[in-house]
């Protein structure tokens, strides 16, 4: 027996995002629920968030932003062989996302499959498009996180209805091709405690997201920075050499302790929270590509990421900035 002849590591080659086109302030929210702009900004950190029109889909957004992170890597769809969706709110449970959003990008006939780790899910699906083009499964991989949380939100219930909001981002994964250059995506550090997983749930067919807010915030304010930490040392990149640190936007005040914990004052840390809201798995790719758009990071450096939510799920691995 051998193995398909596999590359050295895996590297992102673009990253892509897409937000909707509806702008929903805090005022026009608290125009129906006793809230305040106030309140979300200095509890919450977000200032505004985008949500999906009626008919658009968690397929239609996939499918913007992975056709930008397409253009953006140079490839054709023919280079793609393997699509990962990672949503937590697909418009239905059979077909999955991720073959339809390939057929629309014109991928024909690749492997593909969606994955749900909530808001770790892009962290996870990136770990999978690794593994599979280091031991040759795969060769290009299109890993998108696209969520339309609006559609599961209770809009009378003011701890879910001000935080989630709808968008999806993107990331093309190849082989790392020049012999001299190292891994592009490090070892995934991931995990999970099914024990805490009423405190973030849809908890049946007939129902809409329930959060604990406060048991959450306390578990990612305790138990997030070792899980960082062990991604650095895995990758053997020390928290003081990295560029970047983009955490799930879950909320301003979690990832700004977070990021404390971590000790990597240095690193250039994502807040896209403020004008995205939460997205779940695809705030972490949504916040790289904005990033990158307006040039604030630099390729070549080392940046850490780290996806966490309900399950509980989390993940977190060092890549090599495109
Ligand atoms: O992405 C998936 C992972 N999810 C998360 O990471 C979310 C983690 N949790 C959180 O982000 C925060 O716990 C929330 C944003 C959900 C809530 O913030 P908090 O600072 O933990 O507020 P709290 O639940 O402790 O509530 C404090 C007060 C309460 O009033 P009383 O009992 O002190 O009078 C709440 O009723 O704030 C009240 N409150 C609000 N007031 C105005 C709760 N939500 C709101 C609101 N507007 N939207």
């Amino acid at each position: 027996m051998r193995l398909p002849e596999g590359s050295a590591g895996a590297r992102i080659l673009a990253f892509g995002g897409y937000q909707p086109a509806r702008v929903v302030t805090n005022d026009e929210l608290a125009a129906t629920m006793d809230t305040s702009d106030e309140w979300i900004r200095s509890r919450v950190g977000i200032a505004s968030r985008r949500i999906a029109a009626p008919g658009e889909t968690v397929a239609d957004m996939a499918v913007a932003a992975g056709g930008k992170a397409l253009a953006a890597s140079g490839l054709s769809p023919a280079d793609i062989d393997l699509v990962i969706v990672a949503t937590c709110t697909p418009e239905v449970q059979i077909p999955n996302t991720a073959a339809t959003v390939a057929r629309r990008l014109g991928i024909i006939a690749p492997g593909a499959y969606d994955l749900n780790a909530a808001c770790a899910g892009f962290c996870y699906a990136l770990a999978s498009a690794s593994d599979a083009v280091r031991t040759g499964t795969a060769t290009h991989v299109l890993v998108i996180g696209a969520e339309k949380l609006s559609q599961w939100i209770d809009w009378t219930d003011r701890s879910t209805a001000i935080i989630f909001a709808d968008g999806a981002g993107a990331a093309v994964v190849g082989p790392v091709t020049d012999p001299g250059a190292g891994p592009g995506i490090g070892p995934v550090v991931w995990g999970s405690d099914g024990d805490m997983a009423d405190k973030i749930c849809i908890k049946d067919r007939n129902s809409l997201i329930f959060q604990e807010g406060q048991a959450v915030f306390r578990w990612a304010t305790t138990a997030l920075h070792p899980v960082a930490r062990k991604a650095c040392e895995k990758a053997g990149v020390d928290p003081g050499e990295l560029a970047a640190f983009i955490p799930h936007q879950a909320n301003l005040r979690i990832i700004e302790a977070l990021a404390r914990k971590l000790g990597a004052p240095q690193a250039k840390m994502a807040d896209d929270i403020v004008t995205a809201g939460n997205t779940s798995s695809a705030s972490i790719p949504l916040a790289l590509s904005r990033m990158i758009e307006r040039g604030e990071l630099a390729s070549g450096a080392p940046a850490l990421l780290i996806g966490f939510g309900a399950g509980i799920c989390y993940a977190a691995q060092v890549i090599i900035l495109p």
